[in-house]
């Protein structure tokens, strides 16, 4: 959601902020934007729509001179995607230029101020008012600096900020609170974006902006203070995966590289945490006295991340035999949720800066929770604020549509559930090995079922035309479903509903007619027979039945249904982490025929960091 990219160096910016902000294309946008500073005047070129048309507008960006500059990737909040809305705003002068990614939320009293004292507006975005206030303090106290620190004391709201003046051409400013934002350090050269990927083909050197940091950044020197203005020292970290990791590879699209790694990144994020056959957390600062104590887990999360967290109630209520309760970390934040020092928050984002889980975070924490965060993103904000977080080593995720990252996601979630059954003896000894034992195969028998595509993507040509597709299935098979629904819906744009079997005959099987697709998903091996029955209720009423299940319930399943599809056989509180390899595929070859945008679909974005 929204991508910034600040160069300052020796070389012409307007080329490097275009690769940079093409590089940030997958956090999701719908125009963009670049202002680079030319002998004391900035010059700008914005447009709706896509990258290209930037490049188009400035040939590559060789119409636009100058070696200082900003960009921006804009994810409309307020106001359509037009050129007037897109960023950088230029202040009424002339004098100052700024892009910025967050909410400005007092922006409205700000612009009534502001129009009173004669400014004139010509968007309606609440980024404008900023970049007015700062030309309004700045014309009055004659010092950027001042006028900064000004400026950020008045706004309310998300920002990371990127500020270019005229009057300093060869440097710009940054801000930040609750809106990611990090410095990259080159060689006589330096960087602001909103993640590394936009700069890694220049720097792997890099800082985190922490809330209420502002930074002075020239060629040479990135000057860091905090909020009250004092200097500060950044730790500097180095970005240790290869550019080839977010480039496509040879693959047509981010979302099937990603599908395909997903053996490689489970190994990666199991590996480590597997010795002897026993599972270790070295990293975790939870120990036995605080996990005996603990009444009550909720695992907060926002969409696919929620899902794995509803994996998590199913399988760590099984293991640990606590309430175990997922909860969207939108809903949390706001219903007064009952956390004690007893309660433990597992919290999983991908991106870690997903605003809603961020501030449940927060919310927790305040009421005393512990918090574990379960990330990608090394660095970043969810990661920094957590008690204890534990990276799953996906590799960068690119596409809107996370495959690998929730695979990882719920590899690592498992390994935690049986780690504090171990800790707790609430798991007999033979059970936990064969877990861990069935949890090592899991790699491969991923690289089974991505082996053999064909019957897949048969069934995709097959149904790619339905209007409405519904996934059901019982306990993990639920939580399966609801991920496979979100799948299909965000990348194919068909509408899709996931329900627990059993519910459907409290309501919507009303929707089910002659044609409907289901996709019945009958991995769950204790309610096998359950599921059947449900089965064979909408195949009464006409449905035509895709299923998912496991292979020694393949020929079972074959009897009542129009195709099934089988995934090895595993434990079976793993049994997820196979079942959701074929309904990726399914929804990627179904965007595929339908010719959908798979790895930016309408209207999303990989980082949701708007409320
Ligand atoms: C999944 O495919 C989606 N793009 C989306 O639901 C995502 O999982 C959600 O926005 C949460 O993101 P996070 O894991 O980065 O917090």
């Amino acid at each position: 959601m929204c991508g910034i990219v600040g160069f300052t160096g020796t070389k012409e910016a307007a080329p490097i902020l275009l690769s940079g902000l093409t590089k940030l294309e997958y956090r999701g946008y719908d125009s963009a934007g670049i202002a680079v500073i030319d002998s004391g005047t900035i010059n700008m070129v914005k447009s709706p729509g896509k990258i290209v048309n930037l490049y188009n507008k400035t040939h590559n960006g060789s119409d636009l001179h100058g070696f200082t500059g900003i960009g921006h990737t804009r994810w409309a909040t307020h106001g359509v995607p037009n050129e007037i809305n897109a960023h950088p705003h230029m202040s009424e002068h002339g004098n100052i230029a700024i892009v910025h990614n967050g909410i400005i939320e007092n922006y409205m009293e700000l612009k009534e101020f502001l129009i009173s004292q004669g400014v004139t507006f010509v968007s309606e975005t609440d980024t404008e008012v900023v970049v007015q206030l700062l030309e309004y303090y700045y014309i009055q106290l004659k010092d950027l600096r001042d006028a900064i620190f000004k400026v950020l004391q008045v706004i309310e709201g998300a920002y990371a900020l990127v500020i270019l003046c005229k009057d300093y051409p060869d440097s710009f400013v940054v801000a930040r609170k609750d809106a990611p934002l990090l410095l990259g350090f080159g060689d006589g050269c330096n960087f602001v974006a909103s993640d590394a990927t936009a700069i890694i083909e220049y720097t792997r050197e890099v800082a985190y902006m922490e809330d209420g940091e502002v930074a002075f950044i020239t060629k040479d020197n990135i000057d860091v203070y905090d909020s009250f203005g004092q200097p500060i020292e950044k730790e500097h970290h180095i970005i240790d995966w290869d550019i080839s990791a977010a480039e496509k590879g040879g693959y047509a699209h981010f979302m099937f590289k990603e599908i395909m790694e997903q053996p490689e990144a489970i190994r990666k994020t199991m590996s480590p945490r597997i010795r002897d056959n026993r599972i270790v957390f070295d990293d975790l600062k939870i120990d036995k006295a605080f996990m005996e104590k603990v009444d009550r887990i909720y695992i907060v999360a926002c969409g696919s991340s929620y899902h794995v967290g509803m994996v998590g109630k199913y399988n760590m209520e099984r293991l640990l035999r606590v309430p175990v309760d997922p909860v969207l970390a939108s809903e949390f934040r706001y219903s007064d949720p009952l956390v004690t020092e007893n309660t433990l928050i597992i919290v999983i984002s991908q991106s870690g800066e997903t605003l809603d889980t961020m501030a449940a975070l927060r919310e927790a924490k305040k009421r005393g929770a512990h918090i574990t965060s379960i990330v990608n993103v090394v660095g970043s904000s969810i990661a920094r604020e957590s008690d204890d977080v534990l990276y799953t080593w996906a590799g960068p995720e690119i596409a809107v549509a996370t495959t690998k990252a929730y695979s990882t996601q719920l590899t690592l979630l498992n390994m935690l559930g049986l780690y504090f059954a171990d800790m707790l003896h609430t798991v007999e000894e033979s059970e936990y090995n064969k877990i861990v034992e069935e949890m090592q195969w899991l790699p491969e028998k991923i690289e089974s079922i991505l082996q053999n595509t064909d019957q897949i993507k048969y069934l995709a040509s097959r149904y790619f035309n339905h209007n409405s597709i519904f996934f059901i299935g019982r306990n993990l098979d639920y939580a399966l479903g609801m991920e496979g629904s979100l799948k299909l819906k965000e990348i194919s744009y068909i509408h899709s509903e996931a329900y627990a079997s059993g519910e459907l005959k409290h309501g919507t099987i009303s929707l089910i007619e002659k044609g409907t697709l289901v996709v019945a998903l009958g991995t769950y091996g204790p309610l096998f027979d359950k599921a059947m029955s449900n089965v064979v209720e909408v195949r009464a009423r006409g449905a035509d039945v895709m299923a998912i299940t496991t292979v020694s319930h393949a020929d079972e399943m074959q009897k009542n249904v129009d195709f099934a599809v089988a995934v090895p056989d595993t434990h079976l509180i793993l049994q997820p982490s196979l079942g959701i390899v074929p309904l990726q595929l399914f929804a990627y070859y179904v965007a595929l025929q339908r010719g959908c945008d798979i790895d930016k679909p309408r209207n999303l974005a990989k980082s949701v960091t708007v409320e």
